[in-house]
């Protein structure tokens, strides 16, 4: 860093998101994991880089390349155009995305709803922009959330106001008393965004009766659902999947995030949204919102790296289109680290103990709740003096008020690292209990 006193520019006269904690957030995440590269990482959300190989890569291009010519009919000429050229906004694989959504999720959707985006992080920007049409727009936000939302909506004016996540994944309560609280101040909420399935970073779910309810709230109240889903297919042993907002959403109030990053690879960053809200254009055509998003997209990413699609197409393409079928070897490690975590936990701390954790139906997250504060100084000292790192869930939260749990992360790691990383914890833990303990509001 350089603390010279010469500066060119400051930051107060750039937009105030680039000095906002939520976009220093991933940032001061991927600092400390640089700095500690021996350290165990229960922090990193990225999938098991065994399961990558390159000769994956030419395979994958090569089947979407055969799909271009042999399905599509396309000659020469058109798939080098398609593969090496500037290409169509919404993206070029948006009609295997909708056969992956039929076969995966039981989701309808016409192709022309859906925009293939430079991961899902550029969906919720576009979704984000579009919503925002002036300064009484406000967005809620299941919290704790994902602070790639936050900053999303950090980046275009855009406050997002907490709604009650707790065990059961929304309050409704909350969420309708947070509708009307905001419009009783004269803002106009334009959406909830939620996780119902194995959230990041709770690792809660909404069960089917309250994904109905919630729907049904989101009817009466006249509310956008925006429904993201990167970690849907990683259900634990015992657990089924549970339908998505979206495949159970039949009055088009669903406007749902899609990621390859968990299930494909998060190198191509290739994500979707789907947005099959209807929307009048100024010279009276209605069409679907994804068009609208696509002039934004037109204006940020021009268009969704082709060969990037090609690759996830071509995965897509290897499995009919089934990313279950894809990651069955994929779930079936996620979900034995996940077990392994959770026994894990339960060993090192058993009853009575201050710790508690959640046991997650999948995913890639469980939180540990401890009887002290947990910030970005002991996040440093886990990693310095223990050789363990996580994510304090402070992060997760828009506001500054102390919260006394940490994010474990079973992802990137294995069994063997998850039992060094929990007894590295256990040896954190146990000194910090040792030193006066604080009773702390949120946990
Ligand atoms: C909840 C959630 N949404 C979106 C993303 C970003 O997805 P992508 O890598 O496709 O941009 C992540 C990544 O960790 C996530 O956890």
């Amino acid at each position: 860093m350089d603390l010279s006193p010469h500066t060119d520019l400051d930051v107060a006269d750039l937009h105030p998101a680039v000095g906002d904690p939520a976009l220093n957030s991933m940032n001061f995440l991927n600092e400390v994991a640089q700095r500690y590269p021996d350290a165990v990482s229960l922090a990193a959300g990225r999938p098991y880089e065994e399961f990558f190989a390159v000769a994956d890569l030419h395979r994958h291009l090569e089947t979407f390349r055969a799909y271009l010519a042999d399905d599509l009919g396309y000659g020469p000429a058109q798939v080098h155009r398609a593969l090496f050229q500037y290409g169509r906004t919404k993206g070029i694989i948006h009609d295997l995305v909708a056969r992956n959504l039929a076969v995966d999720e039981e989701i309808t959707v016409d192709p022309e709803s859906i925009v293939v985006t430079v991961g899902c992080q550029e969906a919720m920007l576009l979704v984000l922009r579009a919503l925002r049409a002036g300064p009484a727009d406000v967005l809620l936000a299941v919290a704790p959330t994902y602070v790639g939302l936050t900053g999303a909506a950090r980046l275009v004016d855009l406050p997002v106001r907490p709604v009650a996540g707790g065990p059961a994944g929304i309050d409704l309560a909350d969420l309708r008393a947070q509708v009307r609280r905001a419009r009783a101040e004269g803002l106009r909420p334009r959406a909830c965004y939620v996780m119902p399935d194995f959230a990041n970073p709770s690792g809660a779910s909404i069960g089917l009766a309250d994904r109905r309810r919630l729907l049904d709230l989101a009817a009466a109240e006249d509310l956008l659902l925006i429904e993201d889903n990167p970690y849907g297919l990683f259900h634990a042993d015992g657990a089924g999947r549970v339908p998505t907002l979206k495949a159970l959403d039949t009055g088009r109030r669903v406007v749902y995030l899609g990621s390859f990053a968990k299930t494909v690879l998060p190198g191509a960053r290739v994500g979707y949204l789907v947005a099959d809200q209807r929307v009048r254009d100024a010279d009276g055509t209605v069409g679907p919102l994804a068009d609208q998003l696509a002039k934004i997209k037109s204006m940020v990413t021009v268009n969704t790296s082709a060969i990037a699609q090609a690759v996830v197409g071509g995965a897509l393409l290897a499995h009919g289109c089934s990313l279950v079928a894809a990651n069955t070897r994929e779930r079936a490690a996620y979900a034995r680290n996940l077990r392994h975590l959770v026994d894990g936990l339960a060993r090192r701390f058993p009853d009575p103990s201050p710790v508690r954790w959640n046991v997650p139906a999948g995913g890639f997250f469980a939180v540990v709740s401890v009887p002290f504060p947990v910030d970005d100084a002991l996040l440093r000292r886990s990693a310095e003096d223990y050789g363990v790192l996580w994510t304090p869930m402070a992060h997760f939260y828009d506001d500054t008020a102390p919260v006394a749990a940490l994010r474990l992360s079973i992802s990137a790691v294995t069994p063997g690292q998850i039992d060094t990383g929990l007894d590295r914890l256990a040896a954190l833990i146990a000194d910090e209990l040792a030193r006066s303990p604080v009773p702390v509001a949120r946990g």
